[in-house]
């Protein structure tokens, strides 16, 4: 029988399985640290679909209360201006007063949607905004921002898994890749 394994279109792991799993310790802990007042209300806010499997993880790793929620947002790339922000699925709650909230983001790669979408919940009137990424590509960066929070920093290519994904799929790969080159070039 020849069944198809999508371990096989992947060239080289960036990072494994544990080493996912020993950052993503580091930083629910940081969040621990940061936010020690049990009592102030906490949003983690996952930035869909990227970071769906990172959200789900972290936050089981959280001891303090959390509340949680998601946006799906993207930055128009072809344009120069700052503003141009789009949002396909927006927070529960528009009105943000007192909410400490921390973004939660598979990669930073030009830097635009999270600069964007601080400045946003920011003018909302969260009491603070703050961004925790996975992964970060500071080669690409085509405005100036610095996530928060970081699990660590990975070359210029493009990678798969763990949420992440080429054409909507290796999403549900539990590691962090780089794709075959025949793959982009058969499609
Ligand atoms: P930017 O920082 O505004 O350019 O947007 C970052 C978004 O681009 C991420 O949230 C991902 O959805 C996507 N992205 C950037 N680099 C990669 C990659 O290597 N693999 C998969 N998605 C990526
Ligand atoms: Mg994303």
């Amino acid at each position: 029988m020849n069944t198809y394994n999508i371990n096989d279109d992947i060239a080289e792991v960036l990072l494994s399985a544990q080493e996912i799993d020993a950052i993503v310790t580091r930083l629910a802990s940081d969040i621990d640290r940061d936010y020690p007042t049990p009592h102030k209300r906490l949003l983690l806010v996952c930035i869909l679909k990227g970071s769906i499997v990172f959200m789900g993880d972290l936050m089981k790793k959280v001891h303090r209360p959390v509340e949680i929620d998601c946006m799906k947002v993207s930055s128009y790339s072809h344009t120069v201006s700052t503003g141009e922000l789009k949002i396909s699925l927006d927070l529960t709650r528009k009105d943000l007063p007192d909410i400490d909230i921390l973004l939660i983001e598979d990669i930073i790669d030009s830097g635009k949607t999270m600069a964007r979408l601080t400045a946003l919940l920011k003018d909302r009137g969260a009491t603070s905004v703050r961004c925790m990424s996975l992964l970060d590509k500071p080669s690409r960066r085509e405005v100036n921002y610095t996530p928060d929070y970081l699990g660590t920093v990975i070359p210029d290519k493009f990678v798969v898994g763990y949420g992440l994904d080429y054409d909507e799929k290796y999403r549900a790969l539990p590691y962090i890749g780089v794709l075959k080159p025949e793959i982009y070039e058969n499609t």
